[in-house]
């Protein structure tokens, strides 16, 4: 660790501080760790500062992630504390309203069926229905056969009885009442099924209300906006990550799951004469995951147990659209401000191109070392 990161009259400091680290390409690149990050968050919390892990990862369990970062950094899991710290992706989804979780269907993607399910029912959603699920009901659904001996191991019954049938007529609106209908769409990270699960989601958007199997007679009517597409009681969609890109221990950016959307709203728009998507999403850069960040910190006590007001919190990231713009365009209403530190370790790259990234920071350093460092020295 470069001495004097954290020592002196840090600890006075830091009371009114805080930070937000990003974790791919910040903590670490794949399964390599960033040289000592894990002492300078040994550092962190021994002068008991408030932070939280703000990551666009997901797909699994918070405390699956919890392990797997303990696990890359070489720390022990007896390190609890940061277990209630780490904010996936799809992590506020947690605070949604317990009865709209109750009542609906919503159909999944993610990295891993079983696991996405699992989580999906954990946060509240009673009712969760992976792609895998679909083309084990109905094998109809997906013409091809390689993924389906993949996926049925982690296939469920649909829900309630419910059944994806051949002979439904697909314009009729007298639907049988056990066909199966979604009332949202998650999509959660890094589906890794893109063509199984654009046919799905495409299907559902088309859909007289979310019955899979069924189109809606009001979809291609271009006397509607968007040409009628998207607004006749088909299930919303909701995307927990729009990144392009990521940062792995490969020296070229991987896709991450906006690489995945790309291709979704590169189908849809060709499907349905150049509709545009219509989705919300979640994570960064979006002012409601950094307010559930911003929450978050403000519970976090300490040692002294009282709440205590912040002034300052540092996002360290490496991605300038996701973790740079997030931060400088989010203003909390109780003032405090969100100060953007960009590291050279992850996706961005200073190129004869491109000297400056698109979203400026405060500043930029080499890693997450540095950043603390020059966060310290910003204190004062
Ligand atoms: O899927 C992971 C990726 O999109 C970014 O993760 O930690 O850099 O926000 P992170
Ligand atoms: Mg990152």
């Amino acid at each position: 660790v470069k001495q004097g990161a954290v020592n002196g009259d840090a600890h006075k400091a830091l009371s009114e501080i805080a930070f937000a680290f990003d974790i791919d390409g910040v903590l670490y690149q794949g399964s390599r760790p960033i040289p000592g990050a894990r002492e300078m968050l040994r550092k962190i919390r021994a002068h008991d500062a408030r932070y939280v892990f703000l990551t666009n990862g997901g797909g699994s369990h918070e405390d699956a992630k919890f392990r797997s970062l303990s696990k890359r950094l070489g720390m022990s899991e007896d390190e609890d504390v940061i277990r209630n710290r780490i904010i996936l992706s799809h992590t506020p989804m947690r605070g949604w309203d317990e009865q709209m979780k109750k009542q609906g269907t919503v159909l999944i993607t993610g990295s891993h069926p079983e696991t996405a399910r699992r989580v999906a029912n954990e946060y509240g959603f009673e009712r969760a229905v992976t792609p895998a699920d679909i083309i084990e009901a109905n094998d109809k659904v997906y013409p091809f056969d390689n993924l389906r001996e993949s996926l049925h191991k982690e296939s469920r019954p649909l829900p309630d009885g419910k059944i994806v049938s051949n002979t439904i007529d697909p314009y009729s609106k007298d639907v049988p009442a056990n066909a199966l209908k979604i009332d949202q769409i998650l999509v959660w990270n890094d589906p890794r099924d893109w063509s199984l699960d654009i046919q799905v989601i495409h299907d559902l958007l088309i859909s007289h209300r979310g019955y899979l199997g069924t189109i809606s007679d009001k979809n291609g009517n271009s006397s509607l906006p968007n040409n009628g597409w998207q607004q006749d009681g088909q299930p919303p969609i909701w995307i927990s990550n729009l990144d392009l890109l990521w940062k792995t221990e490969y020296p070229v950016n991987r896709f991450g799951t906006g690489a995945f959307v790309e291709a979704l709203k590169g189908v849809w728009a060709a499907s349905t004469g150049g509709a545009e998507l219509q989705f919300s999403a979640l994570g960064k850069p979006f002012r409601h995951t950094y307010q559930y960040a911003h929450d978050r910190l403000l519970n976090h006590r300490g040692q002294g147990d009282k709440k205590r007001p912040l002034k300052r919190v540092y996002m360290i990231g490496d991605n300038p659209e996701s973790d740079i713009r997030g931060a400088n365009e989010f203003a909390p209403d109780d003032g405090t401000q969100w100060i953007s530190i960009l590291v050279k370790t992850g996706v961005w790259k200073e190129t004869a191109a491109q000297r400056e990234p698109r979203y400026k920071p405060a500043v930029v350093v080499d890693d997450v070392v540095e950043a603390i460092a020059w966060a310290m020295r910003n204190e004062g």
